[in-house]
């Protein structure tokens, strides 16, 4: 599956939200927002993990064939899916938060870190990563470095009118409840498994709202039984239904999680990016998407 067909389909949801014309945050006046902030996995990584000592990285040839710059440190080909966004935004390229100072940040900044999760010990088998409890505390740094250019109340107001982007829970599957050397499967069901990850998830919400961000995208859990590293191993090369199934709660979760903080974050607005019925469309109408 190539992922440029998710990018397009997120694309339009973001900006069917309506568009904004502020301005502010020291950009130009064809971007519709101040910034974008991102935090997540290695769907958006774009080169945090390169000078880590981790085997989850990207920064080689084949990865970025079709990005002009060539490798980057994004496991994609060309654009990921905050990079589509960010043009239709009018913004430039969000820089990874391991190589952004100065005034670059005013366009905001992406944390995202291959094999990190909602739990601080998901993706231990590859080493270094940066979790997202992490991601959280090097935006607060990030935060210390704009203050020098904007003042208290310009900072907040350009945060408040800032996105937000938030892709996390894959690894917490993926690389902590389905990895043989973890003890969770024994410790949760799935059930309990997804109420504790976004228990979690809620609370690191809050400190990013608590830090200024008003605008949420959250996006939810895919097929994630029909990504390659499961369907390699099975026999047939089918999805596995199980994981598929192992995931659900977990997206059931967030929107009950986004219902609940819209209700009592004063001001806050969320988008919940239904990722799983996207992957379903584009499995069952291949030909519209040219895969
Ligand atoms: C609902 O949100 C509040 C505060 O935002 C939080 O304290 C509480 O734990 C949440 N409840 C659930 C069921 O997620
Ligand atoms: C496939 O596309 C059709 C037409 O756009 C749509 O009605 C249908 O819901 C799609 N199928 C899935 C599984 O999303
Ligand atoms: C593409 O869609 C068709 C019709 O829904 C389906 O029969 C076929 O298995 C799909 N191909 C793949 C590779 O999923």
């Amino acid at each position: 599956m190539r992922l440029w067909c998710l990018c397009s389909l997120l694309v339009l949801v973001v900006l069917g939200q309506g568009q904004e014309d502020v301005g502010g945050g020291g950009g130009g006046s064809k971007e519709m927002v101040p910034a974008m902030f991102i935090f997540g996995d290695s769907l958006i990584d774009n080169g945090n993990n390169n000078n880590l000592a981790t085997l989850a990285k990207a920064n080689y040839f084949p990865y970025g064939i079709d990005f002009q710059a060539g490798p980057t440190g994004r496991f994609s080909n060309g654009y990921t899916v905050v990079d589509e966004i960010a043009q239709l935004l009018g913004l430039p390229l969000i820089p990874p938060y391991a190589q952004a100072s100065g005034q670059q940040l005013l366009h905001g900044v992406n944390y995202a870190s291959a094999a990190a999760g909602i739990l601080d010990i998901t993706g231990r088998n590859f080493m270094g990563r940066i979790p997202f409890n992490q991601q959280i505390i090097n935006f607060q740094n990030t935060l210390d470095q704009i203050s020098n250019y904007l003042g208290a109340t310009d900072l907040a107001q350009a945060l408040s009118r800032s996105i937000f982007f938030v892709g996390m829970g894959s690894n917490d599957y993926l690389n902590n409840y389905l990895m043989p050397n973890y003890p969770t499967r024994n410790q949760y069901t799935g059930t309990q498994y997804a109420d504790l990850l976004v228990q979690e998830y809620n609370q690191q919400l809050i400190r990013l709202y608590n830090l200024g961000a008003r605008k949420f995208v959250l996006a939810g859990l895919g097929l994630m039984g029909c990504i390659p590293s499961i369907l390699a191993q099975s026999p047939n090369g089918v999805c596995s239904e199980e994981v598929n199934q192992l995931v659900l709660p977990f997206n059931a979760n967030m929107k009950l999680m986004i219902d609940n903080l819209s209700a009592n974050l004063p001001g806050s607005h969320f988008i919940f990016i239904n990722i799983h019925n996207m992957f379903k469309d584009i499995l069952t109408n291949n030909s519209s998407y040219g895969t």
